[in-house]
């Protein structure tokens, strides 16, 4: 019996491996396995830790096992807690489970995500670790008063979804980026509480303006916003970076290349389209920055032998072979370091986490080389990385403030665990 009285007939019309299919899609373009599944263990079953400033929390396991999964879930339940952060018993859920998008889904998106879940994913009969949370932030009232002040309801979530967009292609691209790609979870800016400052391109520029690091990793601006946001991409190079990610202008690390590999890589090419021309429709929040413009001095001085400029002799023995003295690098091999956001940020925690650290691109579907950027923690001194660092950010019309040892030095502390592995994808 489907749930929803205006949906019903239409739903009930479709048969269950139709709504199979639309579910496991919607599942991808939610990206629930990012956060539910733990790499080297079954497919949804939880576990993945979420260092929160209360504690450390746990994913449930969402497999439909009825005593440590979702299986006594009905679709209402199912619903009430993937859009509105109530558990089953009623204790309301941390908002690390980004029901504050998923409350614009369609009812239509969540019957398949709840047939897929039901019918087609495998039951895994295996607890997640308790909670470390220490009472009394253990009892979950705080988050049931959050819920009220800072989560919408699923009614006004759909007004806002309803708002006019130029195109139905925009409009449909708004739906996946607000709701089930939660792309502002993590690029949106967050306040006190941590709730996201705007929830919607519909609750003006803030949305997407960028967020706070996540593992170390700052999420840029994916506004139209010049040298910090997506100003100077097209629609085909968003559609390649989240096909692929990767493309002409950089690379995916961190936070980001999770959510490519579980999520955006499996969305359809007209989707892909649809996020692209919303997100080329998003005004910039800061009109005051100036177009970034390449400046060739840096490279000529480099080329000449001139390696005089605070840390270039540093990139030209470290770096110049992959990112080249000019800072174009070989896309989509090697990122660009002229005109990057990652490196013209005003934070430049990213940037010296990049460099501690390295990063590592998987193979994707559509692109299956991996590349790899070293770590230079245990190579280069904290006064090497400021030096470098700051040559990068002051080369080729990046025009980016320097940095400093005691910068770098502070840094090493939240830097990521330096790859070649990272704990949730596939890797060797
Ligand atoms: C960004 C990470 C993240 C994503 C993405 C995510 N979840 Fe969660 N989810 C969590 C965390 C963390 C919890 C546990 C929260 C808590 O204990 O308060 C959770 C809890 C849940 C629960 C509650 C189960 C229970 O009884 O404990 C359900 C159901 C759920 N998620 C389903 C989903 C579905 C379906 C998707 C995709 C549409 C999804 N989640 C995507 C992080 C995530
Ligand atoms: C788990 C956190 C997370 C989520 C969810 C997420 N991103 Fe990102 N994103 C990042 C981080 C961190 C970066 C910076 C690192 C990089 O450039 O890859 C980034 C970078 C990007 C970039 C490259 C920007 C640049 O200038 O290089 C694009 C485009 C992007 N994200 C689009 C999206 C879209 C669209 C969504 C939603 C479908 C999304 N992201 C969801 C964390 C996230
Ligand atoms: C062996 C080739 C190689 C060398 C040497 C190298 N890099 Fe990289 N670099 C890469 C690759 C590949 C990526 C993309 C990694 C990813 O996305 O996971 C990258 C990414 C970056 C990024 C992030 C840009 C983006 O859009 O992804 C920065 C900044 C960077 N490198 C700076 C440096 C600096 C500074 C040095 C020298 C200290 C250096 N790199 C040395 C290959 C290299």
């Amino acid at each position: 019996m489907a749930l929803f009285g205006g949906y019903a007939s239409d739903l009930e019309a479709q048969d269950t491996d139709a709504l199979i299919q639309q579910g496991k899609y919607v599942a991808e373009a939610s990206d629930c396995s990012a956060c539910h599944t733990v790499n080297g263990r079954q497919e949804f079953s939880g576990g993945m830790e979420f260092k929160l400033p209360v504690g450390t929390i746990y994913s449930s396991n969402i497999t439909p096992d009825p005593v440590h999964g979702i299986g006594a879930y009905s679709e209402e339940e199912f619903s009430r807690a993937v859009r509105e952060g109530v558990r089953r018993d009623g204790a309301s859920l941390y908002p690390a489970m980004p029901f504050p998008s998923y409350a614009r889904m369609s009812n239509g998106d969540i019957h398949a995500l709840y047939v897929y879940f039901m019918k087609s994913v495998k039951p895994v009969a295996q607890a997640v670790p308790a909670n470390g949370i220490p009472w009394p932030l253990s009892i979950r009232m705080p988050m049931t008063l959050w819920r009220a002040v800072f989560s919408p309801s699923v009614t006004s979530a759909w007004k806002d979804v309803n708002r006019s967009f130029p195109s139905e292609d925009i409009a449909r691209g708004a739906y996946l980026v607000e709701g089930p790609g939660h792309c502002g979870a993590c690029h949106s800016p967050r306040g006190m509480a941590l709730q996201e400052k705007a929830l919607s391109n519909g609750s003006g520029t803030l949305f997407l303006s960028g967020g706070a690091a996540i593992d170390g990793f700052i999420p840029t601006s994916l506004r139209q916003d010049q040298r910090r946001g997506l100003a100077g991409w097209s629609e085909d190079d968003i559609v390649e970076f989240l096909s692929k990610g990767r493309n002409r202008h950089g690379e995916a690390f961190g936070g980001m290349t999770d959510a490519i590999f579980h999520g955006t890589q499996h969305l359809t090419d007209a989707d892909l389209h649809a996020i692209a021309q919303y997100l080329l429709s998003l005004q910039p929040h800061d009109l005051s920055v100036a177009k970034w413009q390449y400046d060739p001095s840096a490279a000529k001085a480099l080329q000449a032998g001139d390696a005089s400029a605070q840390g270039a002799k540093v990139y030209v023995d470290h770096c110049a072979a992959c990112h080249r003295t000019d800072g174009h690098g070989y896309a989509p091999a090697f990122p660009p370091l002229a005109g990057n956001p990652v490196v013209m940020s005003d934070d430049p925690a990213s940037l010296v986490h990049v460099v501690q650290s390295g990063a590592i691109l998987p193979g994707m579907t559509k692109a299956p080389s991996a590349f790899a950027m070293p770590a230079y923690r245990q190579m280069l001194s904290n006064q090497q990385i400021a030096d470098v660092v700051t040559f990068i950010r002051k080369s080729w019309g990046n025009n980016a403030a320097a940095v400093t040892a005691e910068t770098v030095k502070a840094l090493e502390k939240s830097a990521p665990a330096p790859v070649l592995q990272s704990k949730n994808l596939p890797l060797n």
